[in-house]
């Protein structure tokens, strides 16, 4: 294919917006053809930049799907809830699809979806993007290459930062299990999937997991709080006040995420976010909202062949997503901070530091884990334009067995029990 891929952009958000930036970056790769999304801002935001025409300016995906096929791929990026029906309608029209994750909220679903694009003959890539983070996959090479022999057990840590968990999870989208799905799978799936990715993919065999919301629980509010904390006497002694996380960043001139995404019909400055912290979810007290996911889970798994691995999750940290894995391995062990890579080989008794070249263009701009962002995308295009799905790392089969493997995890820590991976009850 030498004309750039046509894609379809379905929710036009924060993951939505930031994939489009890549037909801006490389025109002569990709081109946003059309849009569907309810709200108007981000809508017509979209449109303009990349010009598209007003008959493909959709409020709804279906309205996509009811017309002819006219692209080559659809973008998902819909809230957590809207992903197995689009997805399963573009599928049947031929699109190939690059879903966010995680890709459903049920086992059923995720099986539905993968069923459905096998099918269709349709590829499909899934949003585990640190499975495209340049070191990450440095990590995976070493471990092919024998760098530490066989593994033996895999330890990580998924720090998810005390006002970021405050954002997301708390006032945020991810709050509520009830309107998008459990931490676990919002957050983690992709920390289990690059643990299973490393244990090469093997079968788990069994699960057991442990995890609650602490702190931000209705009971422990403070005495004097207000429920919002514009209104707030006692809001200057909270880490995780709202005006400290927005008002404070807008007024210092940060206009970047988290303040980005708070003003839902408008680009934020001072007047909007404090309109948003005023009337919006983001101006709630955190002992005031309707969340109920997990601020700390832990899982335990043994994979085939005996390999174990011991997962953590927790809000209270001071870093923002700055995974943390120790590999051990017969040979050698592998440590990753975020500094490099740091191989200690047990026969020579040395160490050997492992650094990746990590530049995404700056135009994409997607801040976190912007790299692997930007590669996850490219793959996808690569992939179609090619009509060759080798380019994809986070393909059907073992997206959908990661993911079962976090319902398998959820189901253990609501039942207080190991799970035997793949029992009926
Ligand atoms: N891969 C990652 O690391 C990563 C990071 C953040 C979010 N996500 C996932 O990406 C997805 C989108 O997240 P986001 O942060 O962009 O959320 P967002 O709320 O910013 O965007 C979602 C958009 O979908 C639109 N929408 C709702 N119903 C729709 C419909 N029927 N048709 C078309 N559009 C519709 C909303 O109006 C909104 O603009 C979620 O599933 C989320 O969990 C993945």
């Amino acid at each position: 294919m030498t004309s750039p891929v046509r894609v379809i952009v379905v929710g036009a958000g924060n993951r939505g917006q930031n994939y489009s930036n890549f037909a801006s970056i490389h025109p002569e790769r990709m081109k946003v053809v059309a849009v569907a999304d309810p709200r108007k801002f981000a809508r017509t935001k979209l449109g303009k930049q990349h010009s598209i025409k007003d008959e493909n300016m959709f409020e709804d995906w279906q309205c996509v799907v009811d017309r002819e096929k006219f692209a080559d791929a659809v973008i998902i990026c819909t809230p957590d809830r809207i992903h197995k029906e689009p997805a399963v309608a573009f599928a049947k029209k031929g699109y190939h699809i690059l879903l966010e994750k995680p890709m459903a909220t049920t086992r059923e679903d995720c099986q539905m979806i993968v069923q459905t694009c096998l099918q269709s003959g349709v590829m499909l890539s899934v949003g585990h993007v640190l499975r495209y983070d340049p070191t990450i996959h440095k990590i995976k090479e070493l471990i092919d290459a024998g760098a530490i022999g066989d593994i033996v057990h895999i330890q990580h840590l998924e720090p998810v930062g005390f006002y970021h968990f405050a954002h997301s999870f708390v006032r945020g989208n991810w709050r509520n299990e009830a309107e998008s799905a459990f931490s676990l799978l919002a957050k983690s799936c992709h920390d289990i999937d690059l643990i299973h990715h490393w244990a090469g993919a093997r079968r788990c065999l069994k699960v057991s997991s442990f995890g609650s919301l602490s702190l931000f629980r209705k009971e422990n509010k403070p005495t004097g709080a207000a429920d919002r904390c514009l209104d707030c006497p006692i809001e200057t002694d909270c880490p995780y006040s709202a005006c400290k996380i927005y008002l404070d960043r807008i007024k210092a001139g940060h206009s970047g995420w988290p303040v980005s995404v708070i003003c839902a019909d408008s680009h934020p400055d001072v007047e909007s976010v404090t309109r948003a912290l005023r009337a919006g979810p983001y101006g709630r007290c955190v002992y005031a909202c309707d969340n109920d996911v997990c601020s700390n889970q832990i899982v335990n798994m043994e994979f085939e062949g005996g390999v174990t691995a011991a997962f953590t999750m927790v809000a209270f940290t001071q870093e923002i997503c700055q995974r943390k894995t120790s590999i051990y391995g017969s040979k050698g062990e592998l440590s990753y901070d975020g500094q490099g890579i740091r191989v200690f080989d047990f026969l020579t008794q040395k160490s050997t530091k492992h650094s990746v070249q990590d530049d995404p263009p700056e135009e994409f701009g997607m801040g976190g884990h912007a790299s692997a962002d930007y590669n996850f995308i490219s793959a996808f295009v690569s992939a179609v334009a090619d009509s060759d799905p080798s380019h994809i790392r986070s393909g059907p089969e073992e997206t959908l067995m990661s993911h079962l493997l976090v319902f398998e995890a959820e189901r253990s820590r609501l039942q207080g029990r190991v799970v035997y991976c793949g029992e009926t009850n």
